[in-house]
């Protein structure tokens, strides 16, 4: 009898994308993710995860509000505990490569300090 395995490669660290997708009712007078396309967004983060082989230690969630609504769209990695605003499908890539390798967190799109909510 033969037996079938897979073979997926391991992630270095454990790491966790959270995407926020929260919408808000029409007519809300505060900003939300969803308006600025961060459901697409969390496509992107899905396909990029895919494209890599859905490696061993790296999930891609969506998320309701994350709190930080005024610097949308909004992803938090954890364990690191890492709040970015402002992010693009273009920067999807280079936070897969940056945090799969360790190399620390892509400062242009932290948050400020005092919205660093842990
Ligand atoms: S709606 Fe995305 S952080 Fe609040």
């Amino acid at each position: 009898m033969s037996t079938v395995s897979t073979v997926r490669a391991v992630a270095p660290r454990k790491i966790h994308f959270f995407v926020c997708t929260n919408e808000r009712p029409e007519g809300s007078t505060m900003p939300c993710c969803a308006a600025r396309d961060s459901r697409a967004l969390l496509r992107a983060f899905q396909a990029e995860h895919a494209r890599r082989g859905y490696p061993r230690g790296v999930k891609v969630s969506g998320s309701t509000c994350l709190t930080t609504c005024q610097c949308g769209p909004t992803v938090v990695l954890y364990p690191d505990a890492l709040w970015y605003g402002g992010v693009t499908h273009a920067d999807v890539s280079e936070l897969f490569d940056t945090h799969l390798s360790g190399s620390g967190p892509v400062e242009r799109l932290l948050l400020p300090d005092d919205m660093q909510v842990w």
